[in-house]
C-alpha cells in the first residue's frame, strides 16, 4: 500500500503584533470582550510590502529544513488561501518561484478556513495514487487586508500567517483518512461578497459573518466530521492523542471538544496568539504542538476546518 506522511512542518507569524488593547484605541471593544468572547489576545499584521507568498515561502523553508527535503525534491505544490497575491497567477506558482522548485504541479485550493484540510487531503490522494512522492502544502493568509478595520464584529477575530507541512510517499500510514464536506446553501452567512470588474472592485470586499449562525452551524459539523472519521476507522474518540481544530474562536474549541468528550488537554488551541488565520491556523497550531514536543511517533492527530462556503473537513493521522 503507498501512503503519504507529514515529514515536516513549518510557520511563519508576521513581526508586527496586534493586541486587544491596541484595537481599543481602533474600535468600541475592549480587550475583555474579545478574550471571553474569543479566547484571542493578539494577532499578527503582514508589513505593506509582505504578500501570503512571502509568508508561505517563509513556512514552507522551516517545513523544508524539518524533513531535510530540497527544492529538487519537491513534485507538487498545493496552496490554501483566500487571500492570493494576485488574481492570478495563482500563489502556489508564485510560491514554487520564491522557492526554486523546476516543473511541477502548483495550484491553489480555495475553500476558506477548511482551505488546509481540503490541501492536505488532495495531496494525500495525488500521493496515495501514486503519482507523487513529495507534496509542499501550504496554508497562508493576510486576512488584514480583506476586514473593514471599522467593524468592530470582524475586524477582532482574525490576524496573519502562514503554516506548511512535507508529505512524503510511504509504505506505512500516515493520513489514515479525510472527509471533505461542503454546502453551498449557507453562502451567506461568512463571506467577502466582492469582485474586480473592469478594473474596480463591485460589492463589498470585506469579511461579512452572521456570528451565531457561524458559530451553531461550526460546532454541528465539525462535531459530525469528527463522528464520521471515528466510524470509519473503528476508533473511539479516546483514541484520538490530539485534537487539533480550526483556531477561530475558542469556544467553539471547547464546545466541540465538550461535545466529543475531548478532554481540552489533548486539543491544542494557539489562537490566543494569533487569532483566527483562517486556512493557515490548523498548520501553525500543528507546527507548534510537533514542535514543543507535544505530538509523538504513532500518536494519532485529527486535525478538523470549518469555515466559508460553508465548507468542512477533516483529516485522522497516525504520526
Ligand atoms: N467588542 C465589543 N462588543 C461587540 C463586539 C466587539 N468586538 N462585537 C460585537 N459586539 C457587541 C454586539 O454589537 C452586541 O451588542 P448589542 O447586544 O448591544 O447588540 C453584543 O456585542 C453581542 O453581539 P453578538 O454578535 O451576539 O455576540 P456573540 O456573543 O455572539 O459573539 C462572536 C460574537 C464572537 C463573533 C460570536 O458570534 C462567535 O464566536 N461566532 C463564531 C464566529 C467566528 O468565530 N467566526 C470566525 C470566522 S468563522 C470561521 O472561521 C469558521
Amino acid at each position: 500500500m503507498i501512503y503519504s506522511r507529514v515529514i515536516g512542518t513549518g510557520s511563519y507569524l508576521p513581526e508586527k503584533i496586534l493586541t486587544n488593547q491596541d484595537l481599543e484605541q481602533m474600535v468600541d471593544t475592549s480587550d475583555e470582550w474579545i478574550r471571553s468572547r474569543t479566547g484571542i489576545a493578539q494577532r499578527h499584521i503582514a508589513a505593506d510590502n509582505e504578500m501570503a507568498s512571502d509568508m508561505a515561502l517563509n513556512a514552507s523553508r522551516e517545513a523544508m529544513k524539518a524533513a531535510s527535503v530540497s527544492a529538487e525534491e519537491i513534485d507538487l505544490i498545493i496552496v490554501a488561501t483566500t487571500t492570493p497575491d494576485v488574481i492570478f497567477p495563482s500563489t502556489a506558482c508564485i510560491l514554487q518561484d520564491k522557492l526554486g522548485v523546476k516543473d511541477c504541479p502548483a495550484f491553489d485550493v480555495q475553500a476558506v478556513c477548511s482551505g488546509f484540510v481540503y490541501a492536505l487531503a488532495t495531496a494525500d490522494m495525488f500521493i496515495r495514487a501514486g503519482k507523487y512522492r513529495t507534496a509542499l502544502v501550504v496554508g497562508t493568509e493576510v486576512y488584514s487586508r480583506i476586514l473593514d478595520w471599522s467593524d468592530r464584529s470582524t475586524c477582532v477575530l482574525f490576524g496573519d500567517g502562514a503554516g506548511a507541512v512535507v508529505l512524503s510517499r510511504s509504505d506505512r500510514p500516515g493520513i489514515i483518512s479525510s472527509h471533505l464536506h461542503a454546502d453551498g446553501s449557507y453562502k451567506n452567512i461568512l463571506t467577502a461578497p466582492g469582485n474586480v470588474c473592469g478594473g474596480k472592485v463591485q460589492g463589498t470586499p470585506f469579511v461579512m459573518m452572521e456570528g451565531n449562525t457561524v458559530f451553531k452551524f461550526a460546532v454541528k459539523v465539525l462535531e459530525e466530521v469528527v463522528h464520521e472519521a471515528l466510524a470509519e476507522n473503528n476508533l473511539k474518540a479516546s483514541d484520538i492523542d490530539w485534537l487539533i481544530p480550526h483556531q477561530a474562536n475558542i469556544r467553539i474549541i471547547i464546545s466541540t471538544a465538550k461535545k466529543l468528550g475531548i478532554p481540552m488537554e489533548k486539543v491544542v488551541a494557539t489562537l490566543e496568539k494569533h487569532g483566527n488565520t483562517s486556512a493557515a491556523s490548523i498548520p501553525l497550531a500543528l507546527d507548534t504542538a510537533v514542535r514543543d514536543g507535544r505530538i509523538k511517533s504513532g500518536q494519532h492527530v485529527l486535525m478538523e476546518g470549518v469555515g466559508g462556503g460553508f465548507t468542512w473537513g477533516a483529516v485522522l493521522v497516525c504520526w
